[in-house]
């Protein structure tokens, strides 16, 4: 059976729930072999049992730079190379301007920023001519959100990220793009609100997509394995959003 990915090498951090874990599972069954990051140990290897055979699993914290090192050594020793790299790790909680503290911030800008620029700049020596390197932003990059201002700042800077990215890596034939979701059903969505609030949250996000619904992981799993493939070999700088309409009307 011939598939998008075959042979290819991923790595998706974050890639042990929600989207990253879809997205991981997509590259899989689409041929690549993937290795997947993420804090906790439990999670990492339940993961990585979920995805099969071709996953490996690697502790590490994407806004440490030391850990991205280690990433980097292990796949460099036991792949050689990347052909693709999802930079997905992320996340924010919420806090109105007037009750932002510096920890909220730095914690924020530290994985959602920092974090993804030198997931990608510790990339490059191991990525291949003809590689796809992929960005998880949001639809808060181009929207207000109530509360959410330092996390939605987080994903602009991501989005501008890849303009600048796709002229620096002119001439290595690497393309970088942004994959920008709506609400998707996520632990990660899940955690914004106590549990007794989760409904409540996912109903009113849903009203506001004019599909009428929550997207699902698998739904942006999908559009990270075109990203990734041939299929989209003039894709380039792009802002990708995968959100049932909910920033573009
Ligand atoms: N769900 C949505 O509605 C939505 C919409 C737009 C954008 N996004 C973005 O999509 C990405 C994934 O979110 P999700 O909703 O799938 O969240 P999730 O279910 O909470 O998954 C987040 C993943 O990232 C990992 N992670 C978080 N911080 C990390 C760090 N510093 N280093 C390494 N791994 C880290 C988590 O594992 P550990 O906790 O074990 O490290 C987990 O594997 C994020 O960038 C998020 O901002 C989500």
């Amino acid at each position: 059976m011939s598939r998008l990915l075959n042979g290819k090498v991923a790595l998706v951090t974050g890639g042990t729930s929600g989207i990253g874990l879809a997205s991981a599972k997509e590259l899989a069954e689409q041929g690549a072999q993937v290795f997947i990051t993420g804090r906790r140990q439990a999670e990492l290897d339940a993961a990585v049992s979920e995805i099969g055979s071709a996953a490996t699993g690697i502790r590490a914290d994407a806004s440490m730079l030391s850990d991205l090192d280690a990433v980097y050594a292990q796949i460099a020793k036991s792949a050689g190379h990347l052909d693709i790299l999802f930079a997905n790790a992320g996340g924010g909680d919420m806090q109105p301007l007037g009750a932002i503290t510096e920890e909220h911030f730095d914690r924020i800008f530290g994985t959602n920023v920092r974090g993804v620029l030198f997931t990608v700049q510790k990339a490059l020596p191991l990525l291949r001519e003809g590689g796809s390197v992929i960005l998880t932003g949001s639809t808060t990059s181009i929207q207000g959100t109530e509360s959410f201002s330092v996390y939605s700042a987080s994903k602009a800077a991501v989005r501008n990220f890849v303009r600048s990215w796709a002229l620096d890596l002119k001439g290595r034939g690497i393309r970088v793009n942004v994959v920008s979701p709506g609400p998707v059903r996520t632990p990660g969505l899940g955690g914004l609100v106590p549990d007794e609030h989760r409904q409540g949250l996912f109903d009113a996000l849903a009203a506001q997509v004019p599909l009428g619904r929550l997207g699902e992981p698998e739904e942006i799993g999908k559009v990270v394995a075109f990203l990734a493939s041939d299929a989209a070999s003039f894709i380039n700088g792009t802002e990708l959003f995968v959100d049932g309409g909910m920033a573009q009307v």
